[in-house]
C-alpha cells in the first residue's frame, strides 16, 4: 500500500473509531445496567448502591437495578463483574476489600490490579465497634481492657463479620493486632445480618460502617462504643475514637467505587462518572450520607484516575498490613 493510502487508511479507521465511540455513549443504556453489590441487601455497600442507583437510573434514562452476589468477602460479585461484558451494563460497587482481597485471597479467578475500570470513588468514612447492646463495659476503655485481659482466652468473644477480607474482618483484624489478642470470627455474607444477629445477642462484637451503625446505636439495639477514624463523628459525638481510647495510631477510613470489567468503552466510562457525580452532587443524598457519617467525595476526587491512584495505593497499603500479620487465607 503506497504511504498515502496507509495514511488515509489510518485517519479514516481512526474517524471510524471516534464516530463508533460517540455512537455507543449515545445509544448508552440500551438495556437495564445490574449494579452487583458483593455482599448481601440491608449493609452499607448495599445502602450507598440503592441510594446512587436511583439518581443514576434518572441521569442515564434507564434503569440501574441492584444485584447482591454475596459471599467469599466481597469477591464472588467482583468475579462475577470481571467477567461480564465490557459494554458499561454490568457494573460494581466495592470498597477497600477489593484491593485488600488481593493480597488474602491466594486464587482469585480475577487479576485485581487489571480487571477493572474505575468509574469514580463515591463516599468515604468511618467504621465503629460495637458490641451486643448488654454488653457489661462501660465505655470504650473498659471494653478494650477487658478484650487485652482475655489475651490468649480472648477466643471467648465471638467477632462478627461479611467474610474473609470485608471491611469489618479487616477492622477485626487491626484489632486483634493492637490488643494482641485473636477472636472466635463468625463470617457472613455481609454486615446486614452480621448486624441481626448481634441485635438478637447472638454475637459479641462488630465493626460496621457507620452507614448502617449509626441508625443502630442511636436506637440503642446495639451498643456503639468507639469509631476508627481519626476524630470524632459528629452524629456519634458521644463516642471517643479508638486512638482516645488508647489505640494509638489506628485510624481506618472505608470508602467505596464504582468499576465496570476491564476494557469498557471510553466513552461509557464517562458517561457513568458523569451520572455518579450527578447522584453525589444531589442534595438530598448528601444529607442521607451526612446523617449516617458519611462523605461524598468532592468532584476533583472522583475521576477515574485519582481512583486508580487511591486503588493502587491501597494494594501496597493492605499488602503490607497483610504480610505483617500471620493470618491469612
Ligand atoms: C456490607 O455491605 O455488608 C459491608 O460492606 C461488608 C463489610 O465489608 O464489612
Amino acid at each position: 500500500m503506497p504511504p498515502f493510502a496507509r495514511h488515509t487508511a489510518l485517519v479514516v479507521s481512526v474517524l471510524t473509531g471516534i464516530f463508533l465511540r460517540g455512537a455507543e455513549a449515545q445509544t448508552f443504556p440500551t438495556r437495564p445496567i445490574t449494579l452487583v453489590v458483593p455482599f448481601a441487601a440491608g449493609g452499607p455497600s448495599d445502602t450507598i448502591a440503592r441510594l446512587i442507583a436511583q439518581s443514576m437510573s434518572k441521569t442515564l434514562n434507564g434503569s440501574v437495578v441492584i444485584e447482591n452476589v454475596a459471599g467469599a468477602g466481597g469477591t464472588l460479585g467482583a468475579a462475577r463483574v470481571s467477567k461480564a461484558e465490557t459494554d458499561g451494563h454490568t457494573l460494581l460497587i466495592h470498597h477497600v476489600a477489593l484491593p485488600a482481597g488481593a493480597s488474602l485471597y491466594k486464587n482469585l479467578s480475577y487479576d485485581t490490579a487489571t480487571a477493572f475500570e474505575m468509574l469514580g470513588l463515591i463516599n468515604a468514612g468511618p467504621m465503629v465497634l460495637l458490641a451486643r447492646k448488654n454488653d457489661p463495659a462501660a465505655d470504650a476503655p473498659a471494653l478494650l481492657a477487658r478484650l487485652r485481659g482475655q489475651g490468649g482466652d480472648a477466643m471467648k468473644s465471638t467477632l462478627a463479620h461479611a467474610g474473609v477480607g470485608s471491611n469489618s474482618h479487616l477492622c477485626g483484624l487491626l484489632l486483634s493486632r493492637a490488643l494482641k489478642v485473636s477472636f472466635t470470627q463468625v463470617a457472613y455474607r455481609g454486615t446486614g445480618p452480621a448486624m441481626n444477629d448481634l441485635v438478637s445477642g447472638q454475637v459479641d462484637l462488630l465493626c460496621d460502617q457507620s452507614t448502617t451503625a449509626v441508625p443502630q446505636v442511636s436506637s440503642g439495639t446495639v451498643k456503639g462504643f468507639a469509631v476508627t477514624s481519626g476524630k470524632r463523628l459528629g452524629v456519634l459525638k458521644e463516642l471517643p475514637t479508638l486512638i482516645e481510647a488508647g489505640l494509638s495510631g489506628f485510624e481506618f477510613t472505608i470508602w467505596h467505587g464504582l468499576y465496570a470489567p476491564a476494557g469498557t468503552p471510553q466513552p461509557v466510562i464517562e458517561a457513568l462518572n458523569r451520572a455518579l457525580g450527578v447522584a453525589l452532587a444531589d442534595a438530598q443524598i448528601s444529607a442521607r450520607f451526612a446523617d449516617v457519617g458519611t462523605n461524598s467525595y468532592p468532584e476533583a476526587e472522583r475521576t477515574p484516575e485519582a481512583h486508580r491512584a487511591l486503588f493502587q495505593r491501597e494494594m501496597t497499603v493492605w499488602k503490607e498490613v497483610i504480610t505483617a500479620t500471620s493470618e491469612d487465607k
